[in-house]
């Protein structure tokens, strides 16, 4: 990523960029076009909003965490009249009630939902929430920002027409590019809709990576990266990937556990990217941030609770580049914080359990 920046306009680039959107394509498990911007995973979900909405009509996004609410809000702020699918915190959508609300709102024409909730740690079963869309007939938009790469989400054989991700999350690099992949029928939806776009013009995008460019300057370091990643990725290949999430998730909830912690997800809908744990009762509240401060002096960053979970849970993220060592270094490190902050943990239970896990071949770990 350190490499000398070349002409966006000249030659190399224009063999990098392809490359790099057939490197997506094969980690999208999918045939349709990629589009790539200079912006976080929000302003791939505001992409998706900007081409395919138009003003006053009727959307649905289910949410089920923060950045559910997040995709509801973005179409709000375009002018899109939302109806919301809202579950608990901690809990997944379910495609009977899905089935229900469409049913009922005929009107809906596209449905936006989070594959992977990174604010409460679920994982939404997407194919049967695809298959309820796609029986309906509606537009499926899907922010796989925390899951693609990580997470099996095969793009065309669910049917998923837009689906959006982000650089910073399993693909390894830094934050600043977004990558979303666009189907024929939302290309079609794109060229009547009618909200303003002009940074995202996903038709813009389009004709100039065509051209082997992209319309504004592009984050070259990341591209770098990117070019690496994927080639990290295509060596170890989906299938050992998606297993690796599983097995790292599962040897997570498992110390968590022998740490007397309580998951905030049930074991069938929690993500294998991120797994967000209830702090024991007597450090919730003020005293988190005692804990969170232990666990940074320990070289341990977590993420803290977002919204109507702040102080009350942990998050840790494990996604990308995250290998047993890795998982080995975390549970000690969680388990010394507990302790110091009066936590009490019997020394060395968390890693055993944790490697247990991580050993284990059991068939629901497999996806
Ligand atoms: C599921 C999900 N959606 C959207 C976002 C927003 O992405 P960004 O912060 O890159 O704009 C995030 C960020 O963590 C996310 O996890």
């Amino acid at each position: 990523m350190a490499a000398p920046m070349i002409n966006h306009r000249g030659p190399e680039f224009k063999a990098l960029l392809p490359e790099l959107e057939a490197g997506l394509r094969w980690a999208f498990q999918t045939e349709n076009d990629m589009l790539i911007f200079p912006a976080s995973g929000t302003g791939g979900l505001e992409s998706a909003v900007a081409n395919l909405v138009s003003p006053g009509e009727r959307v649905l996004a289910v949410t089920i965490g923060a950045f559910g609410d997040r995709f509801a809000d973005l179409a709000g702020a375009f002018g899109a009249d939302v109806a919301r699918y809202t579950l608990p915190w901690g809990e997944a959508a379910d495609p009977e009630d899905l089935d229900d609300l469409l049913s009922r709102e005929p009107d809906i024409a596209t449905v936006l939902i989070t594959h992977n909730e990174t604010s409460t740690g679920v994982t939404n079963g997407l194919q049967a929430l695809a298959e309820v869309v796609k029986r309906q007939q509606r537009l499926l938009v899907v922010d796989g920002v925390s899951s693609i790469g990580s997470i099996d989400l095969p793009v065309d054989r669910w049917g998923v027409d837009v689906a959006i991700t982000a650089s910073q999350k399993g693909w390894m690099v830094p934050p600043g590019v977004t990558m979303v992949s666009v189907s024929r029928a939302a290309w079609e939806r794109q060229s009547t809709a009618r909200s303003p776009r002009f940074y995202f013009d996903w038709t813009r995008a389009r004709t100039m990576q065509a051209k082997g460019m992209t319309f504004t300057t592009p984050a070259l370091s990341i591209f770098f990266g990117l070019r690496e990643a994927l080639s990290m990725m295509r060596e170890e290949g989906l299938p050992a990937i998606f297993q690796r999430h599983l097995r790292v998730a599962a040897a997570f909830r498992a110390a968590a556990t022998a740490l007397g912690l309580r998951l905030l997800a049930d074991p069938e809908i929690a993500s294998p990217t991120v797994t967000a744990v209830y702090l024991p009762q007597a450090l919730q509240g003020d005293k988190s941030e005692g804990v969170f401060k232990t666990w940074r002096d320990l070289g341990l960053v977590l993420g803290e609770g977002q919204s109507q979970l702040s102080g009350k849970i942990f998050r840790i993220g494990h996604l990308g580049a995250v290998y047993e060592p890795d998982v080995v270094a975390t549970v000690e490190a969680l388990e010394r914080g507990l302790e110091a902050n009066g936590h009490p943990v019997t020394r060395g239970a968390a890693l055993s359990a944790a490697r247990r896990a991580l050993a284990s071949s059991e068939p629901s770990l497999v996806a």
